[in-house]
């Protein structure tokens, strides 16, 4: 039995040790701790950029940073992994990037976003670590992003509520160069413990809806990376664009069919002026094969997160499964966003008793989430621990790449010994 892989969290992460290095950089001791967690999809993916509803919970693994204000514009943080050397800026409407890809422009992102929107101009010293494995579709960098944004939102004393912070925090990720849809940033900011989020967009809107306890979303990684630079980050923009080409295309035909009198600005607009089957009907008149394929993603999509959130709320473990499964379908034929390595792993999920699985996240490598109930959850993860990873070569821990992911809460700012 593997019973470990159940996963230390952030939780159970030594603080004392982020302490020592604090005092080990900097002179004397932190006084504050900012912490944001990482997130698993459970269902409605490639939706949020459409302003189409997703539903995601946060996940027991965060960044977290000890970090005490300074009287100055200066910002140095130190990674605790040393693979991550340190960051030194001075807040500003125009930070300098470091090099694409680097990690500390998650750090100057929130600072040069806060600077030009609410004029913030104190920085901190901090230490920073992070149980969000990277690149793996966990969100690990709107985790980051979120961290430092609300350690300097709150010492600055703005007084931004969290949800409006989760919607600044999307923006601010531009200054990387990539654009997701504010999914990530959303329930990071605010998950409540216990709970999954349905969130839907412009305006962001976000409704906690408990997780029954005996449910397990079991979480494994295919050990591919998905980094947001690179290829994945192209395929990723093409998608965008594609959506708009076919929402345009069918906007266009239901104008010309008489059925509405102007295209729609978006999908939410589409849904709600003409409904998906009349939408669907005058897409597959009008678009060519892989516009289609997008566009049936996007409607089917949005269907099962509807119907996942009923399941949900009256805690029908079998019907939310399956519409895990056919999420994955879509995604795997219609949008094309899948891989090998994830489609073999939600297969195998599935063999070893789960009631459902699909990727989670953008795709391309990454995680799988798949659903079982307690009795099982155990099963799935010894199947998976045997059939997948042995013989792949795990660098570091397994169940860091094999967990159950709990529902957990949103990003918090506190007082160094305040917290319990
Ligand atoms: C990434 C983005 C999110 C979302 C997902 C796909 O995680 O950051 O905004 O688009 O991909 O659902």
């Amino acid at each position: 039995m593997i019973h470990h892989a159940a996963s230390a969290g952030s939780d159970d992460r030594n603080q004392a040790g982020l302490v020592k290095t604090f005092e080990a950089h900097f002179d004397g001791l932190p006084t504050h701790r900012s912490r944001a967690p990482g997130r698993v999809n459970l269902i409605g993916e490639h939706t949020d950029y459409n302003h189409l509803p997703v539903l995601p919970m946060a996940l027991q693994r965060s960044v977290r940073i000890v970090l005490r204000p300074r009287d100055d514009d200066l910002v140095r943080v130190v990674n605790v992994d040393p693979e991550f050397e340190p960051v030194e800026f001075r807040i500003d409407d125009d930070i300098p990037p470091a090099t694409a890809g680097h990690w500390g422009n998650y750090v100057r992102a929130p600072a040069q976003h806060l600077a030009r929107r609410f004029g913030v101009a104190r920085g901190f010293d901090g230490v920073l670590d992070s149980d969000v494995p990277v690149a793996s579709g966990l969100s690990s960098s709107a985790a980051l992003v979120c961290a430092v944004g609300l350690a300097l939102e709150r010492i600055s004393e703005l007084g931004v509520d969290a949800q409006t912070l989760a919607d600044e925090m999307a923006e601010a990720e531009r200054y990387v160069g990539t654009r997701g849809g504010g999914m990530d940033q959303a329930i990071s900011m605010t998950a409540l413990e216990g709970h999954a989020s349905r969130i839907d967009f412009a305006p962001l809107r976000l409704q906690p809806i408990p997780v029954p306890p005996e449910w397990r979303f079991v979480v494994a990684d295919s050990l591919k990376r998905a980094e947001k630079s690179g290829a994945a980050r192209t395929a990723y923009n093409q998608r965008t664009v594609e959506c708009r080409e076919a929402l345009d295309g069918v906007g266009a035909e239901l104008v010309r069919r008489g059925v509405l009198e102007s295209a729609p600005v978006g999908y939410p607009e589409l849904r709600d002026g003409v409904g998906w089957d009349e939408a669907l009907s005058a897409g597959e008149g009008v678009l060519d094969d892989v516009l289609l394929k997008r566009f049936r993603h996007e409607v089917t999509e949005a269907r099962r997160v509807e119907e996942a959130q009923a399941a949900l709320l009256r805690g029908s473990a079998e019907t939310f499964g399956a519409l895990m499964d056919a999420s994955h379908e879509s995604l795997r034929s219609d949008y094309e966003v899948s891989s090998p390595d994830l489609d073999l792993l939600v297969s195998m999920a599935r063999d070893a008793g789960a009631l459902g699985a699909r990727l989670t996240g953008a795709g391309f490598g990454g995680c799988i989430v798949a659903l079982s109930d307690t009795a099982h959850a155990d099963g799935v993860i010894e199947e998976l621990a045997r059939r997948y990873y042995d013989g792949r070569g795990v660098s570091g821990r397994l169940e860091d790449r094999l967990f159950v992911a709990r529902p957990s809460a949103g990003a918090s700012f506190d007082l160094l010994g305040a917290q319990p």
